[in-house]
């Protein structure tokens, strides 16, 4: 698979080609989602909930998401990689947006970052791209300040709101960004806000008239069942074949049937004597 590039992925677009977009963590999964020939991988400050226990992805760090995008680079050389800008990263002002941006590039060897909100990080977008880093917006649902928006629940709802993001979409893509992440929001919404921007769209909870959609990798494979959405489809159910092989192994190894002689190194039979005891 070729290495995506800004520009492949705009034309994804233009050609009505959905793109796929995955979270990954660390360089196992990594390798085995570009092999499935995912489109772009995005090192999700879900990280904090899904990976580190965290109770939301407001306290995850810096140094935390580049130890990890890092490692999803290392395992999939070829993968378009996105980082996601944790909390706290880029409202400051544009100087740390740029600091912060720059290491997921020049650290973590990744092709752009993410982060959230609309208006309010419109000129940061711009001084990130005039900085050299492309930029994958994200309006609707926004985790990082999820308390703001009165919990995890559908946006955009009212005619006012619903206003108010296709002009935080269109504001966002004059700003410099390369895509937008649209994260619960009305599926007609979705369509619409696809339809008004010339950059793709990634839904996750907005329906399918987005130009791609996201999900955070654990959901789709059933590993992680703290907090599920309802847009989220689990295509297996890994935690119950992850129980039932470990539970097999403490079985096994209590009854002393693992490891057997297919899984050990044999020795000399006379080693006890060699060695004189
Ligand atoms: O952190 C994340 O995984 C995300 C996606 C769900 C869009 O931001
Ligand atoms: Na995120």
């Amino acid at each position: 698979q070729k290495r995506k590039t800004v520009a492949g992925i705009l034309a994804m677009k233009k050609k009505g080609e959905k793109i796929t977009m995955l979270t990954a963590y660390d360089a196992a999964m990594a390798s085995m989602l570009i092999a499935a020939d995912v489109d772009v991988l995005l090192v999700g400050d879900s990280l904090g909930m899904v990976v580190l226990g965290y109770d939301s992805t407001v306290p995850v760090t810096m140094d935390e998401m580049i130890h990890h995008a890092s490692a999803v680079r290392r395992g999939a050389p070829g993968a378009f990689v996105v980082g996601d800008m944790p909390f706290g990263s880029y409202q400051s002002g544009k100087r740390d947006a740029i600091l912060n941006g720059g290491r997921f590039l020049k650290e973590a060897g990744c092709d752009a970052v993410k982060l959230e909100g609309g208006m309010e990080v419109c000129e940061t977008v711009t001084a990130l791209e005039r900085a050299g880093i492309s930029v994958m917006g994200h309006i609707g649902l926004t985790p990082q300040t999820a308390t703001q928006l009165g919990g995890y629940k559908v946006q955009g709802r009212d005619l006012e709101s619903a206003q108010r993001m296709v002009a935080e979409a269109k504001a966002l893509e004059e700003a410099g960004a390369f895509a937008i992440v649209l994260e619960c929001i009305p599926d007609e919404l979705g369509r619409i806000i696809s339809e008004e921007i010339a950059i793709p769209t990634i839904g996750i909870g907005a329906g399918v008239h987005c130009d791609g959609q996201v999900l955070v990798t654990h959901d789709l494979l059933g590993m992680f069942d703290k907090f599920i959405p309802s847009f989220v489809k689990s295509y297996c159910k890994l935690a119950p074949v992850i129980k039932e092989a470990v539970s097999e192994y403490n079985a096994e190894v209590r009854s002393g049937a693992y490891p057997d002689a297919d899984h050990s190194f044999s020795s000399d039979s006379n080693l006890r004597k060699l060695l004189g005891l």
